[in-house]
């Protein structure tokens, strides 16, 4: 791994404990509720469905997965995967569910079957992968053949990478901008179906070509 991607593991790990209330807390509330209203634009728009096998990669301590879980019935199943071991220790710690599998990979060397999933989310954490194309490739060769993609944010790709910029170990973490986007997921084999970039919020939904 290069160095750049061992701090940028680091720094993931040191915060796994603090991620879900450095982001998601309602500080009047103690609830984890400060992102309610973009949750829920995010889970209408992928609209899930009962049964689906999700991968969340990049999935952190694991802010998705009760927004997935009732998604997804008790007939689903979600796969969260991480590559700092911390956020995934976190995660398992808060989400004992049978439904959860928890895996420590990088996002371009997770090992799925070959069209088993129905939706895979990468949700805040897209910019960090370092080999986007081909990480890309296999999440695409991971989706059943109507299976379908979301990349997003609750930010705007300018505003995210404005933000990426401050910090030295994700500086050069960039959103890449539509153009680029668009090209590397046709040449993923993935035809993008929505693609949102406003103040707030990013989102792209792409099925399996
Ligand atoms: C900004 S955090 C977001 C975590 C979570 N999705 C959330 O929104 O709370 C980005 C996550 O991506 C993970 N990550 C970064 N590069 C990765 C890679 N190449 N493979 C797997 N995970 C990666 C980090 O460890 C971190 O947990």
């Amino acid at each position: 791994m290069m160095q750049r991607d061992l701090a940028r593991k680091a720094f993931f790990n040191e915060r796994a404990e603090q991620w879900m209330d450095m982001w998601y807390k309602d500080d009047e509330t103690g609830a984890y509720t400060r992102h309610d209203k973009a949750f829920m634009r995010l889970f209408s728009l992928m609209d899930l469905r009962e049964g689906d096998t999700v991968l969340d990669v990049g999935c952190g301590s694991g802010v998705l997965v009760p927004y997935i879980l009732k998604a997804i019935g008790p007939g689903g199943t979600l796969t969260e995967v991480d590559y700092a071991e911390k956020m995934i220790e976190e995660n398992r710690r808060r989400h004992a569910d049978p439904r959860v599998q928890f895996v420590v990979a990088r996002a371009d060397e997770l090992e799925v079957e070959e069209g088993s999933v129905s939706a895979v989310i990468c949700f805040s954490c897209f910019p960090h992968f370092q080999n986007k194309a081909e990480t890309l490739a296999g999440l695409q060769r991971a989706l059943t053949p109507d299976g379908r993609l979301f990349i997003a944010h609750f930010d705007s790709s300018e505003d995210l990478n404005a933000h990426h910029r401050k910090h030295e170990c994700v500086m050069h973490d960039h959103l890449p901008d539509a153009a680029d986007m668009r090209r590397l997921m046709e040449e993923a084999r993935l035809t993008v179906e929505d693609f949102i970039d406003e103040k707030g919020f990013y989102f792209i939904a792409a099925r399996k070509a």
